[in-house]
């Protein structure tokens, strides 16, 4: 029924399509091939939201129609039948990585009621995430020194012992630079900025205290959500490269516009499941011993007021029979026999 309100189960639902394309995708683990990894996970993803009770619409997705047949920007998932949900997707974040055979891919799915995450079609975002206890100390508008200051303040501990994790790309050198110059600890990571936000918001991982620096936007929305239901705090601004700024213009977007945790994520209700797709620091990639696959996932959640590790064992044969085609490799029907 339309209109109906969003349930728990949905929760569930959204870690089954994390889990299927972790499943698929990680046969294709280290063969080189990111976007038979991608497609992987694509496939399997939109297959298990397919049947989730919900009116959902994707509104960070893998691109346009035209160039991405499965999961773009503005199809409708679920059954229709069940609340209106705006859905986020980033089948596997670290796809790269993944192709070969790097630490930290995770696939993952966010959602809030329908209308309220912020999409753009600008590929950067600059961020700073924070944990409960630095909420309201931050300001993307203010020097990166400030805001470790107002972080080691806020967490009662001198600048030495903050740990700041950053993209490591050319375009946040300077940042890192600072951070050094001024004392702080610099975590560099190459890939993954999702799982990289939601450990420094998350407080029970004290590895990371703040994640700052420019990466993906749809990424930044993404972990947005998850930093919402954590209690957490980020804001973001956009970073244009030429011409974009006509882009944020045309979409209706300031683009110079600081852009808060309720900017991005609007509803106080959202949640966000990923699954690990290789070994990382935020969840283990997925296994296969004897015709099982072993996953390991979070789910957080607003809706429920948790937060829930799972990990799951799946008999693959079991797992292929309720399957539809799509997705699955003949390298994972091969691991189901034996
Ligand atoms: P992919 O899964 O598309 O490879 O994204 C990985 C990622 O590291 C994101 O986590 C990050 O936000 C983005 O790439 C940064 O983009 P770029 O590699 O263009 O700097």
């Amino acid at each position: 029924m339309k209109g109906r309100r969003i349930d728990a189960r949905v929760e569930l639902e959204f870690l089954r399509a994390t889990e299927a394309a972790a499943i698929v995708s990680g046969k294709l683990v280290g063969r080189g091939d990111k976007n038979a990894v991608d497609q992987a996970a694509v496939d399997a993803m939109r297959s298990v939201l397919g049947e989730v009770d919900i009116d959902g619409l994707v509104v960070i997705g893998e691109g346009e129609k035209d160039e991405a047949p499965m999961l773009y920007i503005g199809e409708h998932v679920g059954t229709g039948d069940g609340p209106a949900m705006d859905v986020a997707v980033d089948p596997i974040d670290g796809t790269t990585l993944a192709s070969k055979g790097g630490h930290g891919a995770i696939s993952v799915v966010a959602a809030a009621e329908r209308g309220s995450l912020f999409h753009t079609h600008v590929a950067y975002m600059d961020k700073i995430i924070v944990g409960r206890a630095c909420r309201g100390v931050i300001s993307i508008e203010a020097s990166v020194e400030d805001n470790v200051r107002a972080v080691a303040k806020a967490m009662g501990r001198p600048v030495t012992e903050i740990t700041v994790a950053l993209l490591e790309r050319d375009r946040n050198n300077e940042k890192v630079d600072r951070l050094r110059q001024l004392g702080a600890r610099v975590r560099l990571f190459g890939d993954g900025d999702v799982a990289n936000g939601i450990i420094a918001a998350l407080e029970e991982r004290s590895r990371i205290d703040m994640l700052v620096g420019i990466g993906g936007a749809t990424e930044g929305v993404i972990t947005a959500c998850a930093v919402k239901c954590l209690g957490g705090d980020m804001q973001g601004r956009l970073w244009l490269r030429e011409g974009e700024d006509e882009v944020a213009r045309a979409e209706g977007i300031d683009p110079d516009k600081v852009l808060t945790l309720d900017d991005l994520c609007k509803s106080d209700l959202a949640m966000l499941a990923a699954t690990g797709v290789t070994d990382g620091e935020f969840l283990q990639g997925v296994s296969y011993v004897r015709g099982s696959a072993y996953t390991q996932s979070i789910i957080i959640s607003s809706l429920t007021h948790t937060t829930r590790m799972v990990d799951g064992k799946h008999d693959l044969q079991a797992f292929l029979n309720h399957s539809p085609a799509n997705g699955i490799t003949s390298l994972l029907k091969e691991h189901a026999n034996r």
